[in-house]
């Protein structure tokens, strides 16, 4: 067999010969035995054909646009004797083509959603805690680490229990991962009781149902808090499934619902050395390509951006919002023990405290990370055991952001 073609990718794709090949008006398709069929336009190959567009070493395209030859130049699509795609181009070029990598395109299997589970709504009939894992080897057994990124995805919310209890685990295990998002509170913030408060959190207060960081243009995806001591008397941690209270207030509430979707607010953080702003609605649900975002954080929320006569019936819908997320219906409510450490979609999820006393210490180490590093190191780590499964078009997935938009 000859030398597989490089492909415009690092993924080890399986050998899917081509059955056949035909050129038709400027495309060519290509099909498999099994039925499959697929039409690749030809600059499209040119631009990622190994000994044409391709650079191997990037694994990038390197041709500008107006260096792309003419679709006629195209001149024959044939199969070679090991089932991959053989163009000639009127230069006197012949390139092969991986067949694989042809079938991944055409099974979608390159689309973001593949190889992410599927974003699964939940409420407290559903679960009575996290769900959870044990944590004691996540750094050391990619399982485990591919267990608890998944389950992240598809629930937006995950505990590890029994990790090492170390200022500087969560930093560990998110690096493990990928890049920490920094803010002005640093890569890593404790959350304990401060003298000088610069955010409700680092207060004994009770803490209403919200998400981190709407003052940002994309607040972070995912939120990390890593218990390493706990003694004080309440302060139990709440979870709702965002996606789930939404989704109650629109058949439940349906003109606070259009409130919360379109009134905007504006947002400001509040803090002597940063002053980040942003402007959108409580509940957002963005467009087309982007995820839910609610932004919940009212210690935040600065002004009414909105028509004088639209401010009062904002105010009503914040206040069905905050009752909805403090439904018991859709809460989740568990005290943090040494050793917990609870990941959650900062998106999606909203999260609470209850008060605390001052008697004990509790000390909470957090972090945020972005979606797309979670996104892009759960693929790498099914790369190798699950892309090539998927030989007819991803059935079992859908696009993780597919909840947002609204029916
Ligand atoms: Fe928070």
């Amino acid at each position: 067999m000859n030398t597989a073609p490089l492909t415009p990718d690092f993924i080890p794709h399986e050998w899917r010969p081509v059955a056949s090949a035909e050129l038709i008006d400027d495309f060519v398709r290509v099909a498999w035995a099994d039925g499959a069929v697929f039409d690749a336009y030809s600059l499209w190959l040119a631009e990622n054909a190994d000994g044409y567009g391709l650079e191997p070493m990037t694994r990038e395209s390197m041709l500008e646009p107006r260096d792309l030859p003419s679709p006629a130049d195209l001149s024959a699509a044939t199969i070679d004797g090991d089932g991959a795609l053989a163009l000639d181009w009127s230069d006197g070029r012949r390139v092969r083509i991986h067949p694989g990598w042809l079938r991944y395109i055409a099974d979608d299997a390159h689309l973001p959603a593949s190889a992410l589970p599927v974003q699964t709504m939940w409420t407290a009939a559903d679960f009575s805690e996290p769900p959870t894992i044990d944590g004691s080897q996540i750094l050391d057994d990619d399982d485990v680490l591919d267990e608890w990124i998944a389950t992240l995805v598809q629930y937006g919310l995950c505990r590890l229990a029994d990790t090492p209890t170390d200022l500087d685990f969560v930093g560990r295990l998110i690096r493990h991962v990928g890049p920490i998002r920094d803010t002005n509170f640093g890569p890593i913030w404790s959350v304990q009781l401060k003298p000088n408060p610069d955010s409700t959190a680092y207060t004994g207060l009770n803490l209403g149902q919200h998400t981190d960081l709407p003052t940002r243009e994309v607040p972070p995806g995912f939120q990390f808090l890593h218990c390493v001591e706990n003694t004080v008397l309440g302060g139990w941690s709440r979870m709702s499934d965002g996606w789930a209270v939404v989704e109650a207030i629109r058949s439940e509430h349906p003109g606070a619902y259009e409130a919360l979707t379109t009134l905007e607010w504006v947002f400001m953080n509040r803090a002597k050395d940063a002053e980040h702003r942003w402007i959108g609605p409580i509940i957002d649900h963005g467009g087309r390509r982007q995820p839910l975002t609610l932004r919940a954080f009212y210690p935040v929320r600065s002004a009414p951006h909105m028509d004088r006569s639209d401010v009062p019936r904002a105010y009503e819908s914040l206040r069905v919002f905050a009752e909805m997320a403090r439904d018991p219906r859709f809460q989740v409510v568990y005290p943090f023990r040494p050793g917990d450490l609870v990941g959650f979609d900062n998106r999606r999820i909203l999260h609470g405290r209850d008060g605390f006393e001052s008697g004990g210490a509790r000390h909470l180490r957090g972090c945020y990370a972005d979606h797309d590093d979670f996104h892009s190191r759960l693929r790498v780590l099914r790369r190798d055991r699950t892309h090539q499964q998927s030989s007819t078009k991803a059935s079992n997935t859908r696009p993780i952001t597919s909840h947002e938009v609204p029916a």
